[in-house]
């Protein structure tokens, strides 16, 4: 059954959307598994609490990145795939390109070396990326209250990240689609219906 992961910058609106899409499928009758990044598994959960609180250097990041997923994939994702389930991860590796690669600058070719190790070929077989001008998602943000340590980040950091997710979007236009989410609800709504049924939902 499909994997499908989730991106978007914060305050892009992605986790209403996450959270239709998985009724939606649940309603056609899918079995559906709705898991997040970092976390999903209860040590993935430990480690998300130390890296949205905790001061850490750049690469620390990563690693616990993934050593959150590696758990992850081992213990929920691909026993689910398994299962005959939709797999829907709120993030997954290309929120590390984009936030330790592009907002943090660390080298592309170091998260290749994890990507090969901890996902041994496990690719999502799309992933959506929800896209709004950074002036929105900023606002949005301010909206919801307290931070936590990327939220507190600053609008460079913020570029960049979005820039990360356009490239991924151009070096990978068949896995990864942009969705613009400064629209109606019900046009955004008819275009994730769309490619769900691409899917095959
Ligand atoms: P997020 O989905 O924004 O959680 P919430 O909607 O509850 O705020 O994810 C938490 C943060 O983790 C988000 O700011 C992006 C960051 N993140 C990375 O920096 N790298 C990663 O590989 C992942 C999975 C998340």
């Amino acid at each position: 059954m499909p994997f499908v992961s989730f991106e978007g910058v914060d305050g892009a609106g992605k986790s209403t959307h996450v959270g239709w899409m998985a009724d939606w499928l649940t309603a056609r009758g899918h079995r559906v598994v709705m898991t997040r990044e970092p976390g999903g598994t209860p040590l993935g959960e430990t480690l998300r609490g130390l890296l949205l609180n905790e001061t850490m250097c750049a690469d620390t990041e990563l690693l616990l990145m993934f050593a959150a997923r590696a758990e992850h994939i081992h213990q929920v994702i691909r026993p689910a795939l398994s299962r005959g389930a939709w797999v829907l991860s709120d993030r997954f590796t290309d929120a590390s390109y984009a936030y330790q690669c592009g907002g943090r600058g660390i080298a592309v070719e170091r998260l290749r070396v994890l990507e090969h190790w901890v996902q041994q070929g496990l690719q999502p077989d799309m992933t959506f990326v929800f896209d709004v001008s950074l002036d929105i998602a900023r606002s949005r943000l301010a909206a919801h209250g307290a931070a936590d340590r990327f939220e507190r980040e600053n609008a460079e950091f913020f570029e960049r990240v979005r820039a990360m997710y356009h490239w991924r979007a151009v070096q990978e236009p068949q896995r990864v689609r942009l969705v613009s989410t400064d629209r109606e609800l019900d046009a955004i709504r008819s275009d994730l219906q769309q490619l769900l049924l691409e899917l095959g939902a």
